[in-house]
């Protein structure tokens, strides 16, 4: 081919990278430490201590770094994330996600362990099973009610009768019933700042109007445990509650940027890729980072702002206008202008390093075994690993 016919060389991407397999999940440690920072002086100033859910992250090295380097209180979403996490010195464990009989004889063995796990459900009929269970085993097992806040999911409405029905189900010398916990999805289709503050005092008022009501029949209930990212930052009075659990806080996602919780400069995970090819009469370039890298999750398409699979920024992190990655197949992926934006398409020859941001953090982040962590512009990053599985 004469030289002036060369396809054009693919810019030199930063050293650090360079040398990385693609797709790969990098984690910008100085954004997430920053969003991590934000959250803290949020509830710090609120009164209320964070118990981070790490069904996001399942790293310890990203939880212990929300903790101020040590092993602290944390919500899990499944029972081999608590499993691993104590396995690393991690006592203070719950588990969010409705206790069934068949998972009763894991949480008890984690419980002899000397995990403080505690368990949430909503169902008079599993808390007969847990009592049981509790007392044939002679362990004692610590028991949130799980409040449904905002029709979202799962839970208890807060003034039912069956709230105090399932607490008295509970009465055993085995059973502590701690208190409730309670999660507003509601607040990930909230379309404003207003609104998003009346869902955050929604999920504030129903716990602890729950809470309330079984003290005064007669349970202890000192736990009032609430959260999701979006209300965790837009609550402006937290009395009564004395713990938020939020997650996708510590990486944010294109969802939370559609909600308005932060901006896409503040996404700390995206995925790395590389161009392999093009079809230039349609404008696309193609990498090689398809759905099974960045997940099928397509959040974003419910929002004024449709992502399509995520936002393309070049190799240092820097966004590149208007270019989405359009479409996925397994392992491939489409980058192309999105729909009516003005101009060409760039010129991205094979080989370019390129990072798209993804529509949510912990789909993608499911995607992959670990986090190349990256540190200040130009340091070799660090392999942190992640759990997976349940
Ligand atoms: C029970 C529960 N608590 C807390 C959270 C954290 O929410 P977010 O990821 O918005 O911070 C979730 C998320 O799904 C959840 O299911």
């Amino acid at each position: 081919m004469p030289p002036t016919e060369m396809p054009p060389a693919a810019p030199a991407a930063p050293a650090a990278l360079a040398a990385l397999p693609t797709p790969t999940l990098l984690l910008d440690v100085p954004r997430m430490d920053r969003n991590i920072a934000r959250m803290r002086a949020r509830l710090e100033r609120l009164g209320v201590p964070l118990r981070p859910h790490v069904k996001t992250c399942k790293s310890d090295r990203v939880a212990r770094r929300i903790h101020g380097g040590v092993p602290g209180p944390i919500t899990v979403s499944t029972l081999r994330e608590a499993s691993e996490f104590a396995a690393l010195g991690y006592t203070d464990i719950l588990y969010a996600v409705g206790i069934v009989p068949a998972k009763l004889p894991q949480a008890i063995a984690l419980r002899r362990a000397g995990v403080g796990l505690a368990l949430i459900l909503d169902d008079v009929e599993v808390a007969r099973a847990v009592v049981q269970a509790a007392e044939a085993a002679d362990v004692t097992l610590r028991v949130l009610l799980e409040i449904d806040c905002d029709g979202h999911r799962s839970g208890l409405a807060p003034d039912s009768a069956a709230l105090i029905e399932v607490a008295d189900a509970l009465r055993s010398p085995r059973i502590l019933v701690d208190g409730v916990m309670t999660h507003a999805g509601e607040s990930y289709s909230c379309r404003s700042d207003a609104a998003l503050r009346a869902m955050a005092e929604q999920e504030r008022a129903a716990a602890v109007r729950a809470a309330l009501r079984l003290r005064a029949a007669g349970h202890p209930a000192g736990t009032v445990s609430v959260g999701s990212t979006p209300t965790a930052l837009f609550a402006e009075d937290l009395s009564g509650v004395t713990e938020v659990r939020a997650g996708v806080f510590v990486f944010f996602d294109l969802v939370m940027a559609g909600i308005g919780v932060c901006r896409t400069d503040e996404l700390a995970l995206s995925v790395l890729t590389t161009v392999i090819g093009h079809q230039r009469d349609k404008g696309w370039a193609i990498v090689d980072a398809g759905w099974m890298a960045l997940s099928r999750d397509r959040g974003t398409a419910s929002q004024p702002v449709d992502q399509a699979y995520g936002l393309v920024c070049d190799a240092d992190g820097r966004e590149l206008p208007e270019l989405l990655l359009s479409s996925a197949n397994q392992e491939h992926g489409i980058v192309a202008r999105r729909d009516g934006a003005p101009g060409p398409m760039p010129e991205l020859p094979v080989g370019t390093l390129l990072r798209i941001l993804p529509n949510h953090a912990c789909a993608t982040a499911a995607q992959f075994d670990g986090y190349h962590a990256l540190g200040a512009p130009g340091e070799a990053g660090e392999w942190w690993a992640r759990f997976r599985g349940w």
